[in-house]
């Protein structure tokens, strides 16, 4: 099985991506490295917790990391996904421990432990706790297998500015960090996860598996859905993280480009922009596979039937 970390800010479709690593046995999550976003740090740790327990791993060890972007305000998200990070149906206080260790020092010590080239990165939020550990252990970069993230937009556009999306406009700064440092990246971008839509049919399967992963994932995705009819007009909501999940257990869902990508961290206007050379219009070096299409109904055939089993 494929190692990874899943560095998240949990948010409804960050607690999916958790649960669908969990499901399958091509993904041998190490931890989970909680970082602030969606809501502040004492939230998404705490909810990281919950979806483990919900899953019935209490095992899996869960750290808080950065509480703050590396030189900006924390921007939050509850406008979309409550005061909580994680609302729609009540859930019960967590019971399993929160890790001593700091996320930030868990990522280093892990790629330094494990064979160089072994540890896969999926950062479903802002970037913050990754290009942390990357200034302070610059020795761990080369060890990184790859790095799977939700972020950006291109075609698509934002969705927190006009220009830009939520986990790369939050810190920039970090992300630019993380984009520069060479290591192999596929970038999830709104272009992709607004095609991988919750349609009331998807929701319905979710309920239909007559579980309480089943029923959470409904709830979650209804929770989710009410919010974004309005804002975009779409049949359902995008469902955003889990896109790197599946990306890692079947990548034949997805296809995309090798492409120049850059941040953008001075302009007002286009903040945590992700400039995507996609038609190859500059000599600048390709840094990152640029997801552009998915397989949506795959990607929920997957979904349905990987929750299914927890
Ligand atoms: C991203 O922002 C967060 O609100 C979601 O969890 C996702 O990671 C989408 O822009
Ligand atoms: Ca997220």
């Amino acid at each position: 099985p494929r190692k990874i970390i899943i560095d998240t800010d949990p948010g409804q479709d960050d607690a999916v991506a958790i649960l669908l690593a969990l499901a399958s046995p091509e993904i041998d999550l190490l931890g989970i490295t909680a970082v602030a976003g969606n809501v502040p740090l004492p939230l998404t740790e705490k909810n990281a917790r919950i979806v483990c327990e919900l899953a019935g791993r209490p095992d899996v060890r869960v750290f808080a990391g950065c509480d703050r972007p590396l030189s900006r305000p924390l921007v939050t998200a509850e406008h979309v996904h409550g005061k909580t990070g994680l609302d729609g149906p009540q859930m019960a206080d967590p019971t399993m421990p929160l890790q001593d260790q700091h996320a930030v020092d868990f990522i280093i010590q892990t790629l330094r432990e494990e064979p160089s080239g072994t540890v896969t990165l999926v950062p479903v939020g802002p970037l913050t706790n990754i290009a942390t550990a990357f200034q302070r252990a610059p020795d761990i970069i080369a060890r990184v297998r790859e790095i799977v993230l939700m972020g950006g937009a291109y075609f698509a556009v934002g969705n927190i500015t006009p220009a830009a999306e939520f986990n790369i406009y939050v810190d920039p700064e970090a992300a630019k960090i993380v984009f520069a440092a060479g290591v192999p990246l596929v970038v999830m971008p709104l272009d992709v996860t607004h095609k991988a839509l919750t349609t009331r049919a998807r929701i319905d399967a979710f309920r239909a598996m007559g579980t309480r992963v089943g029923d959470m994932v409904a709830a979650w995705t209804d929770f989710f859905e009410r919010f974004d009819m309005a804002k975009y007009g779409s049949e359902g909501a995008p469902l955003h993280d889990p896109c790197t999940v599946a990306y890692l257990i079947d990548p034949s869902l997805f296809s995309g480009r090798l492409i120049n990508v850059e941040i953008e961290t001075g302009s007002e206007l286009t903040l945590g922009m992700t400039v995507a050379d996609w038609w190859g219009v500059t000599d600048r070096p390709k840094n990152a596979l640029f997801i552009g299409d998915i397989d949506a109904e795959g990607f929920y055939a997957l979904l349905a039937e990987r929750l299914a089993r927890l």
